[in-house]
Protein backbone atom coordinates (compact mmCIF):
# COMPACT_ATOMS: atom_id res chain seq x y z
CA UNK A 1 0.00 0.00 0.00
CA UNK A 2 2.82 2.55 1.15
CA UNK A 3 4.54 1.92 -2.32
CA UNK A 4 1.91 1.89 -4.24
CA UNK A 5 0.98 5.63 -2.74
CA UNK A 6 4.60 6.78 -3.00
CA UNK A 7 4.35 5.93 -6.94
CA UNK A 8 1.35 8.02 -7.01
CA UNK A 9 2.92 11.14 -5.23
CA UNK A 10 5.98 10.56 -7.34
CA UNK A 11 3.86 10.56 -10.72
CA UNK A 12 2.22 13.75 -9.39
CA UNK A 13 5.50 15.45 -8.36
CA UNK A 14 7.00 15.05 -11.75
CA UNK A 15 5.48 17.81 -13.62
CA UNK A 16 5.86 19.91 -10.50
CA UNK A 17 9.30 19.56 -11.06
CA UNK A 18 9.31 20.70 -14.95
CA UNK A 19 7.57 23.36 -13.46
CA UNK A 20 10.10 24.37 -11.36
CA UNK A 21 12.76 25.02 -13.83
CA UNK A 22 10.99 27.62 -15.47
CA UNK A 23 13.13 31.08 -16.16
CA UNK A 24 12.06 33.69 -13.21
CA UNK A 25 13.51 36.61 -15.34
CA UNK A 26 11.04 38.73 -16.92
CA UNK A 27 13.01 38.68 -20.22
CA UNK A 28 13.77 35.11 -20.11
CA UNK A 29 9.85 34.00 -18.99
CA UNK A 30 8.85 36.28 -22.62
CA UNK A 31 11.61 34.30 -25.32
CA UNK A 32 10.79 31.36 -23.35
CA UNK A 33 6.81 31.40 -24.09
CA UNK A 34 8.18 32.37 -27.74
CA UNK A 35 9.93 29.18 -27.99
CA UNK A 36 7.49 27.25 -25.92
CA UNK A 37 4.67 28.50 -28.64
CA UNK A 38 6.73 27.17 -31.57
CA UNK A 39 6.94 24.28 -29.87
CA UNK A 40 3.45 23.36 -29.05
CA UNK A 41 2.67 24.08 -32.95
CA UNK A 42 5.41 21.55 -34.09
CA UNK A 43 4.07 19.38 -32.13
CA UNK A 44 0.47 20.04 -33.13
CA UNK A 45 2.23 19.51 -37.27
CA UNK A 46 4.44 16.77 -36.23
CA UNK A 47 1.54 14.32 -34.77
CA UNK A 48 -0.34 14.88 -37.57
CA UNK A 49 2.55 14.29 -40.69
CA UNK A 50 3.55 11.09 -38.76
CA UNK A 51 0.05 9.77 -38.50
CA UNK A 52 -0.50 9.86 -34.50
CA UNK A 53 -3.38 11.99 -34.66
CA UNK A 54 -6.14 12.42 -38.06
CA UNK A 55 -5.16 14.31 -40.07
CA UNK A 56 -6.80 17.75 -40.26
CA UNK A 57 -6.38 20.58 -42.32
CA UNK A 58 -8.21 23.59 -40.39
CA UNK A 59 -6.46 22.41 -36.98
CA UNK A 60 -2.66 22.20 -39.21
CA UNK A 61 -3.73 25.54 -41.00
CA UNK A 62 -3.87 27.26 -37.59
CA UNK A 63 -0.98 25.79 -35.67
CA UNK A 64 0.89 26.90 -39.12
CA UNK A 65 -0.53 30.40 -38.22
CA UNK A 66 0.40 30.28 -34.76
CA UNK A 67 3.73 28.47 -36.03
CA UNK A 68 4.73 31.81 -37.91
CA UNK A 69 3.42 34.57 -35.54
CA UNK A 70 5.54 32.99 -32.88
CA UNK A 71 8.43 33.39 -35.53
CA UNK A 72 7.89 36.67 -36.34
CA UNK A 73 7.67 37.71 -32.84
CA UNK A 74 10.94 35.54 -31.67
CA UNK A 75 13.90 38.64 -32.29
CA UNK A 76 11.85 40.84 -30.52
CA UNK A 77 11.61 38.61 -27.69
CA UNK A 78 15.04 37.37 -27.32
CA UNK A 79 16.45 41.43 -28.12
CA UNK A 80 16.91 42.33 -24.61
CA UNK A 81 19.26 39.95 -22.72
CA UNK A 82 17.95 40.79 -19.62
CA UNK A 83 19.99 40.05 -16.16
CA UNK A 84 21.14 36.56 -15.60
CA UNK A 85 18.52 33.93 -15.08
CA UNK A 86 19.83 30.83 -13.67
CA UNK A 87 17.63 28.09 -15.88
CA UNK A 88 17.55 30.23 -19.04
CA UNK A 89 18.93 28.16 -21.92
CA UNK A 90 19.75 30.94 -23.96
CA UNK A 91 23.27 31.41 -24.78
CA UNK A 92 24.88 34.52 -24.88
CA UNK A 93 26.43 33.62 -28.36
CA UNK A 94 22.46 35.32 -29.18
CA UNK A 95 23.41 38.97 -28.22
CA UNK A 96 27.20 38.77 -29.91
CA UNK A 97 25.74 37.08 -33.30
CA UNK A 98 22.82 39.04 -33.02
CA UNK A 99 22.12 39.56 -36.92
CA UNK A 100 22.74 35.54 -37.24
CA UNK A 101 20.17 34.77 -34.99
CA UNK A 102 17.57 36.46 -36.49
CA UNK A 103 18.61 35.29 -39.59
CA UNK A 104 17.87 31.89 -38.50
CA UNK A 105 14.89 33.13 -36.74
CA UNK A 106 13.44 34.36 -40.48
CA UNK A 107 14.38 30.93 -41.87
CA UNK A 108 12.19 29.43 -39.08
CA UNK A 109 9.46 31.74 -40.90
CA UNK A 110 10.02 31.13 -44.09
CA UNK A 111 9.82 26.99 -43.19
CA UNK A 112 6.81 27.67 -41.23
CA UNK A 113 5.32 29.32 -44.58
CA UNK A 114 6.03 26.72 -46.49
CA UNK A 115 4.48 24.07 -44.90
CA UNK A 116 1.90 22.58 -47.10
CA UNK A 117 -0.98 22.06 -44.84
CA UNK A 118 -3.46 20.52 -47.56
CA UNK A 119 -2.41 16.85 -46.57
CA UNK A 120 -0.42 14.53 -44.37
CA UNK A 121 2.06 13.81 -47.15
CA UNK A 122 2.48 17.78 -47.60
CA UNK A 123 2.89 18.21 -43.65
CA UNK A 124 5.87 15.27 -43.96
CA UNK A 125 7.57 17.21 -46.18
CA UNK A 126 7.54 20.71 -44.83
CA UNK A 127 8.39 19.42 -41.11
CA UNK A 128 11.47 17.95 -42.61
CA UNK A 129 12.67 21.57 -43.44
CA UNK A 130 11.61 22.97 -40.76
CA UNK A 131 13.17 21.23 -38.13
CA UNK A 132 16.20 21.39 -39.59
CA UNK A 133 15.75 25.27 -38.62
CA UNK A 134 15.47 24.64 -34.77
CA UNK A 135 18.09 22.10 -35.02
CA UNK A 136 20.50 25.26 -37.21
CA UNK A 137 20.39 27.29 -34.21
CA UNK A 138 19.66 25.40 -30.90
CA UNK A 139 23.15 23.71 -32.44
CA UNK A 140 24.56 26.96 -31.66
CA UNK A 141 22.36 29.48 -28.99
CA UNK A 142 20.64 27.19 -26.92
CA UNK A 143 22.34 25.44 -24.05
C1 LIG B 1 16.41 31.61 -34.00
C2 LIG B 1 16.78 30.54 -33.12
C3 LIG B 1 15.81 29.45 -32.80
C4 LIG B 1 15.01 28.73 -33.68
C5 LIG B 1 14.93 28.86 -35.19
C6 LIG B 1 14.27 27.79 -32.87
N1 LIG B 1 14.59 27.94 -31.55
FE1 LIG B 1 13.74 26.95 -29.98
N2 LIG B 1 14.94 27.96 -28.68
C7 LIG B 1 15.91 28.88 -29.03
C8 LIG B 1 16.59 29.33 -27.83
C9 LIG B 1 17.74 30.31 -27.79
C10 LIG B 1 16.01 28.67 -26.75
C11 LIG B 1 16.33 28.84 -25.25
C12 LIG B 1 15.52 30.04 -24.74
C13 LIG B 1 15.75 30.34 -23.28
O1 LIG B 1 15.84 29.39 -22.44
O2 LIG B 1 15.76 31.54 -22.93
C14 LIG B 1 14.96 27.81 -27.32
C15 LIG B 1 14.10 27.02 -26.56
C16 LIG B 1 13.15 26.18 -27.09
C17 LIG B 1 12.23 25.38 -26.29
C18 LIG B 1 12.14 25.35 -24.77
C19 LIG B 1 11.13 26.39 -24.29
C20 LIG B 1 11.00 26.36 -22.77
O3 LIG B 1 11.74 27.09 -22.09
O4 LIG B 1 10.17 25.58 -22.27
C21 LIG B 1 11.45 24.67 -27.19
C22 LIG B 1 10.33 23.70 -26.84
C23 LIG B 1 11.88 25.03 -28.52
N3 LIG B 1 12.90 25.97 -28.42
C24 LIG B 1 11.35 24.51 -29.67
C25 LIG B 1 11.73 24.89 -30.95
C26 LIG B 1 11.26 24.24 -32.16
C27 LIG B 1 10.30 23.05 -32.20
C28 LIG B 1 11.81 24.91 -33.21
C29 LIG B 1 11.63 24.69 -34.67
C30 LIG B 1 10.31 24.50 -35.19
C31 LIG B 1 12.65 25.97 -32.64
N4 LIG B 1 12.59 25.90 -31.28
C32 LIG B 1 13.37 26.87 -33.40
C33 LIG B 1 16.18 29.32 -30.30
C34 LIG B 1 15.54 28.91 -31.47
Amino acid sequence: MKAARTAALLLILAPVAALAADPTQPEAIARANVMKEVGKNTKILGEMAQGKTAFDAAAAEAAKAALIAAAAAAPAAFEVQGAEDPVSEARPEIWTGWEDFTAKATDLRVAAEGVDTASADGLRTGMATLSGTCKACHSVYRE
